[in-house]
């Protein structure tokens, strides 16, 4: 049993195939974390300590014992107002003002299954894959406030989930200010804290520094995952490398506003929170009523980053990515953006589409700029009509000429926006988020649309059938700007932040449902929406705006730590680079492009004949590749500080047969040391041929001293070597 209860103790145990979960509803109905780590038998309670703690309260029902303090103790659920100072997981503010609920165990129920939430996406398990569920009710008999708290576990993967759902069973409304999901409290031990910042064009950039007294938070006030931060962290033993060492990591299924935060507070105690965004947050309850805190996903290793890097890549491929295009390879594609931006006509188009098929590309997808007025963008987002006259026929007739060629045809959508200058706005002014009496902020020219609103998400799905029912088979569902303004004209204002995510997932739940045979590729001006819940609905995301080879390898770096390679979308542009204005050799940018979602996004007319042989053998070997790239094991091969010098990383077969190691040098320099690569994950005692010289090296000495890569002759040169075991 993945999931048990020890009567006599109090104690659950979560147990999967490499971790154990404990805590323990002690005696005073209190949820008490007991631990999370290596597998174990037995129970961990004896690790708490009680002791008389100066200025930290106790519970009333212990009278003059002051050696307990909920201040001083690991819990599951901490809340504002039971003498636990830290940093709550719950805030609930009555009808007077008052906050404070302090929370008693009341039942638990172990079920069969991974849970679902209703409106959210979540962790699924497969048919036959063992799972279970956890969940615990506390109460606060003063509000009647209930809390029930969820835990799903897939043992085979790693992977413990949390959610929370707070409910109203009392008489009276109350507000919930501030909601977490998850939570993990370490008694003792100093820690690194490993976060992903970054910004447009630059996302997820590794960041890892030693955590200090005081709180450290990352999060978003955008009203999406965002650029900036990414709703991923990770905590690590000082000593944790990629192959040894401890490590925890929190991962959100959620699209919008988020916030964790790291303390280390006075007796060196750590606690690692991850929920919803507070700011603009006030989430009135009437009785009856509840809210769902979207889920966190967690997983353990104690043999370092790359072990827990895998636990998520396994768990986000096969149990939240879904669809046709989880398992099934996806097209290469050919996509128009930085390679006409708004410059094109229908005759162009086909011309490009001729051009592609010739190289081997699969799909053609028409990125902005295909609808009635948008020739820049200022204007037109919300009226999803073709502009025939700029295409030269209608939707269907350029999807039906783009297919006679022998692509499919995909699309780029913004459904979520709104121009001031469209039809939908001059009929709908009501429809945009924009505060009245307030000038609206605009963001690359644009407002966001009210998706809390029926109307507007029926509007939104009927404009999106009204494009796939002329053939169209990807969708590219990009969002441009964040939310600077929660303000819906029926009310709520407090709740529109997450209603409007809600909202999201409703439309794309509808629609991948309506339309199973689609791939959808999410976007939001690059990364900025790069999170495990869109991820439940588009099996791929277009990774960053910044398509230069040098600057896509820290932001695949970063990404790698918590989401697979199958997601990134990565795509071979033109050079000079239209980001960085940096030259780099095709077959670099093919290397660093060679993911689970590849693709070109430059002009296949201007490319000279040696351009276009090189292209048709990536293709070819790409579609080699693809099957070990989308699901083979990853292993990042450089360190954070090496990447200037170089970058390198592995595709390894599930089964140890095959890898695909791939490496890039920046810089050269006058006589370079050379560079070595130690490879991980090859079977031990085992030989492996190199494909392409038919040479063979022991497994061992490989993964102990590595290989020398050749002396790279000029800046960003990169290396590709396919090992095969004999
Ligand atoms: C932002 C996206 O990230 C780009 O790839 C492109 O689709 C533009 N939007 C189009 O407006």
């Amino acid at each position: 049993m993945a999931a048990t209860f020890d009567v006599g103790r109090g104690i659950f145990t979560l147990t999967t195939r490499n971790t154990t979960y404990q805590m323990m509803a002690d005696s005073f109905g209190y949820l008490l974390h007991l631990y999370y780590g290596a597998k174990t038998a037995g129970f961990t309670d004896w690790g708490l300590t009680f002791a008389d703690r100066g200025f930290s309260g106790s519970p009333y029902e212990l009278g003059r014992d002051r050696t307990y303090s909920l201040d001083a103790l690991p819990q599951e659920f901490p809340t504002q107002g039971t003498g636990d100072y830290r940093s709550p997981m719950l805030v609930v503010r009555d009808s007077e003002g008052t906050c404070g609920a302090d929370l008693h165990y009341v039942s638990h129920e172990i079920t069969e299954g991974k849970y679902s939430l209703p409106g959210l996406p979540a962790v699924y398990a497969n048919p036959g894959e063992e799972a279970q569920t956890l969940a615990i009710t506390l109460r606060n008999e003063r509000l009647g406030l209930n809390v029930r708290l969820l835990y799903g576990v897939i043992p085979d993967k790693d992977i413990i989930t949390r959610s929370v759902i707070v409910s109203n069973n009392g008489e009276k409304a109350f507000t919930v200010q501030k909601l977490y999901s998850s939570c993990l409290d370490f008694t003792h031990g100093d820690f690194d804290l490993i976060t992903f910042y970054g910004r447009h064009a630059f996302e997820r950039q590794y960041q890892r520094h030693n955590l200090k007294h005081g709180i450290f938070s990352v999060g978003s006030r955008r009203g999406m995952s965002s650029h900036q931060y990414s709703p991923f962290i990770i905590l690590a033993g000082h000593d944790a490398t990629e192959s040894h060492g401890r490590c925890w990591g929190m991962h959100f299924v959620y699209s919008g506003g988020f916030c964790a935060e790291a303390e280390h507070d006075q007796y060196r105690q750590t606690r690692l929170i991850m929920g919803l965004a507070q700011d603009k947050f006030s989430y009135e309850l009437e009785p009856g009523e509840e809210i769902t805190g979207p889920e966190v996903i967690m997983t353990f290793s104690s043999e370092g980053l790359g072990k827990l890097s895998h636990s998520f890549h396994a768990c986000i491929r096969e149990n939240i990515c879904r669809g046709k295009f989880r398992d099934s390879p996806r097209p290469v594609i050919l996509n128009t953006w930085e390679a006409l931006y708004f410059d094109f006509d229908g005759r162009k188009i086909l011309d490009v589409a001729e051009s592609a098929k010739a190289l081997g590309v699969d799909m053609l997808v028409l990125d902005d700029g295909w609808f009635m007025n948008r020739n820049d963008d200022f204007r037109a987002l919300g009226d999803w009509k073709a502009d025939e006259a700029k295409l030269g026929c209608t939707l269907s007739e350029l999807v039906n000429k783009v297919k006679s060629i022998g692509l499919d045809f995909g699309i780029w959508v913004e459904p979520e926006m709104i121009s001031e200058d469209s039809e939908l706005y001059r009929g709908h002014r009501d429809w945009a988020m924009v505060i009245p009496g307030e000038k609206p902020v605009l963001a690359r020219n644009q407002l966001v649309l009210d998706l809390s609103r029926r109307d507007v998400r029926e509007y939104i799905i009927q404009s999106m059938r009204g494009i796939l029912n002329e053939g169209v088979t990807y969708l590219k569902w990009d969002y441009n700007r964040s939310i600077a303004e929660l303000y819906s004209h029926e009310g709520s204002n407090g709740k529109l932040a997450y209603k409007y995510i809600l909202g999201l997932y409703e439309i794309l739940e509808r629609i991948t449902s309506e339309y199973p045979g689609v791939l959808i590729e999410g976007c939001a001006g690059g990364g900025g929406r790069f999170d495990a819940g869109m991820l439940y609905y588009t099996p791929q995301i277009w990774c960053s705006d910044n398509t230069d080879a040098v600057d896509r390898l820290s932001i695949h770096y970063g990404t790698s730590f918590g989401f697979p390679m199958s997601a990134v979308a990565a795509h071979v542009s033109t050079c000079p680079n239209h980001q960085t204005g940096r030259i780099t050799p095709l077959s670099t940018r093919y290397t660093v492009s060679m993911t689970g979602a590849f693709g070109y996004e430059l002009d296949p007319l201007k490319l000279t004949d040696d351009e276009r042989r090189e292209i048709s053998r990536q293709i070819q070997q790409y579609k080699v590749d693809r099957e070990i790239i989308t699901s083979g094991l990853y292993y990042r091969l450089s360190r954070p500080e090496d990447i200037n010098r170089y970058c390198a990383w592995e595709y390894v077969s599930q089964d140890g047969s095959k890898a695909l190691i791939n490496a890039v040098i920046p810089q050269n320099h006058g006589n370079m040391p050379v560079i070595y690569i130690t490879p991980r994950g090859l079977t031990h005692g085992a030989f492996y041929r190199d494909i392409q010289t038919g040479e063979t090296y022991p497994a061992d000495a490989l993964m102990d001293s590595g290989f020398p890569l050749d002396m790279p002759k000029s800046d960003c040169e990169s290396f590709t070597l396919r090992l095969e075991r004999v």
